[in-house]
């Protein structure tokens, strides 16, 4: 069975309960995404979170959350545990973004207890991964990326990889002053990844999502490599439209379909 093409993305900081339901109505009638060959998902801060999830309870499309506490409660001011990320009604939790690991000094450490604790609870964890610019010019991009995957990964059981997500999101590609990788670019270090990684208790390969500047310009290019099971978008689809017209090309262009 070919596994369906995720797509989907992170608000990050943005978008009020109202801006939240409008995005939601558009994502509700669009018939593209019960497509099969397909599995969007929205990622939004934790404010919105239970009335997205409920939004698009009638729907296939995922919601996750961007990051929570390995705890399951107690006093950790601030925080949000992975029970209450499920109470809200989400399927995904977004660990270890490169903002959070910059500006919140997240470790691959605290990142798998997280995924331990994600697992646990029933989430899947969409575990991002990426090198720095510098670690590129330095020829460290591969050992770091796999390193962070190994340490994020460490101690899982084989039987909780199926619920494992990865989206190689290189540093230098994030945002308004990124680069986008080159599907060549990108495909490289989706093969590496794959090399490195385990394979589910059924011996698939862990489903490895793309992210960093993906457009509606270079969303087919990427797509087209069988390699990338999916695409992980930030400004381009914080509008529906956006994230609309990007699943479109990404499918049209699907190896298969
Ligand atoms: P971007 O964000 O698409 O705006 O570069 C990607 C991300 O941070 O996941």
């Amino acid at each position: 069975m070919t596994m369906p093409f995720w797509i989907g993305t992170s608000w990050k900081m943005n978008k009020t309960l109202g801006e939240a339901a409008d995005y939601c109505a558009a994502l509700h009638d669009a018939e593209l995404l019960r497509d099969p060959r397909l599995q969007g998902f929205v990622i939004p801060p934790f404010t919105a979170l239970s009335e997205v999830c409920r939004a698009l309870a009638d729907t296939p499309v995922m919601v996750g959350a961007q990051n929570m506490h390995w705890a399951e409660q107690g006093a950790f001011t601030g925080e949000i545990s992975p029970l209450m990320v499920r109470d809200c009604g989400a399927d995904i939790v977004e660990l270890g973004h490169s903002e959070r690991r910059e500006s919140f000094n997240e470790t691959d450490a605290a990142i798998n207890r997280k995924v331990k604790a994600a697992l646990a609870q029933g989430l899947r964890p969409l575990i991002c991964v990426g090198e720095t610019a510098e670690e590129k010019a330095l020829g460290a991009a591969a050992d770091t990326v796999i390193r962070q995957c190994r340490i994020a990964l460490g101690g899982v059981p084989v039987e909780a990889l199926e619920r494992v997500l990865i989206a190689y999101e290189p540093v230098w590609a994030i945002g308004e002053h990124g680069t986008p990788a080159t599907a060549e670019d990108a495909g490289w270090m989706h093969r590496r990844i794959r090399e490195a990684l385990p394979t589910t208790a059924q011996g698939a390969p862990l489903p490895v999502l793309y992210g960093g500047s993906v457009n509606p310009d270079n969303c087919a290019e990427l797509a087209a490599l069988p390699e990338i099971a999916g695409l992980f978008i930030g400004r381009s689809a914080w509008r529906p439209e956006g994230l609309l017209r990007i699943a479109e090309r990404a499918l049209a262009a699907r190896p298969g379909t």
